[in-house]
């Protein structure tokens, strides 16, 4: 009868503190940027959180909870020096500890699955946009439009597959209001994330993995419009973009800011890691296997994609084969008419 009385205390106990405990974790919850539900994934991620914290609630409580109790119902009484009870196994005890918790952790897995599954979604009519990364900045190229923006642009209610791709380092794509990460790996490695945005309004990537110095900054805004909104936006890039104008030369400029060329080549005679453009166009170089070479059409679409084949002498081999990957015949010709441009 007086155990049937702890029983009862204790278990009042831990369904206060678990009540108490759970509220102020849900609180916390809702405070979060996963809670405002801005896309489809962050719903079944924040209802999955709502759940776990209410199970940490409740097995904190349980062996707090008794502990607190043991600690002050049965203290030793003063001057008490005897042992406590001598207690050998409980099998009951033990099968049910096993047997719950082994239960709990499959049924928490099968959700998890369940939610992985609600996550990853794929809509077959998804816009494809692809994100690299690069310390420390975003890139976001739209191959439907030939758009590239250095802001996610993003219409509401519409799936985006982005394709994530990382230059050097390893980085991770993360919109916390969107509620999943995805890490990006160089290496030519393309990683794949689906979002569905459902509410318009302003948010920030930021990146999830530390990749250098300015790993804190590496941020780009990201922008949810109407649909409306998002096509006048993508009119305004194309017009923007001189690729889709004749603009060679501007386009060949568009294309080697956009690349990362101009962070070795020069286009104003001072000397880089790569040789400067000016005036390099037509002329005779000296190669480091001790031939020659002329700067031509051939040699510069050849140096694109094989920048190690033929060095001009005096340079070393540092430029990334995956710029020569990502750029076409065309756009590798409106980068040599730049060059060629530049001989006056
Ligand atoms: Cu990129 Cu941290």
């Amino acid at each position: 009868m007086k155990r049937l009385k702890h029983y009862f205390f204790v278990a009042i106990l831990i369904a206060g503190l678990t009540a108490g405990i759970g509220l102020l974790l849900q609180q916390v919850l809702a405070r979060m940027p996963l809670s405002s539900g801005a896309s489809l994934q962050a719903v079944p991620m924040t209802e999955l959180f709502g759940l776990h914290l209410w199970a940490i609630a409740f097995l904190f409580s349980l062996i707090g909870g008794i502990l607190l109790y043991s600690v002050i119902v049965f203290r030793n009484k003063k001057g008490d020096v005897t042992d406590g009870e001598y207690i050998e196994g409980n099998t009951p005890l033990e099968l049910f500890w096993t047997i719950v918790p082994l239960g709990a952790v499959l049924y928490i897995a099968f959700l998890g699955g369940q939610n992985l599954q609600a996550v990853e979604l794929k809509d077959p009519n998804a816009m494809r946009i692809d994100v690299t990364g690069q310390q420390w900045s975003w890139r976001f190229d739209y191959p439907e439009y030939g758009i590239t923006s250095d802001e996610l642009y993003l219409p509401v209610d519409q799936q985006v597959l982005l394709r994530l791709r990382a230059v050097e380092v390893v980085h991770s794509f993360w919109v916390p209001e969107f509620g999943p990460k995805q890490d990006l790996l160089p290496g030519g490695l393309v990683r794949e994330l689906r979002i569905t945005p459902t509410k318009v309004g302003d948010y920030t990537v930021g990146c999830a993995e530390l990749c250098g110095r300015k790993h804190a900054f590496m941020t780009a805004p990201v922008v949810v419009v109407s649909k409306t909104e998002f096509a006048d936006w993508v009119a305004r890039k194309m017009a923007e973009n001189p690729c889709n104008t004749d603009d060679q030369i501007a386009c060949g400029e568009y294309l080697a800011r956009g690349n990362g060329c101009l962070a070795c080549h020069s286009l104003d005679g001072s000397s880089g890691i790569g040789p400067t453009w000016v005036g390099i166009f037509g002329t005779e170089e000296a190669l480091a296997d001790g031939s020659t070479v002329t700067v031509d059409d051939a040699y510069i679409l050849e140096s694109v994609r094989e920048p190690a084949r033929r060095i001009v002498e005096g340079f070393k081999d540092s430029m990334p084969v995956e710029i020569g990957k990502n750029l076409t015949d065309e756009q590798i010709q409106a980068i040599i008419a730049l060059i060629a441009s530049l001989n006056q």
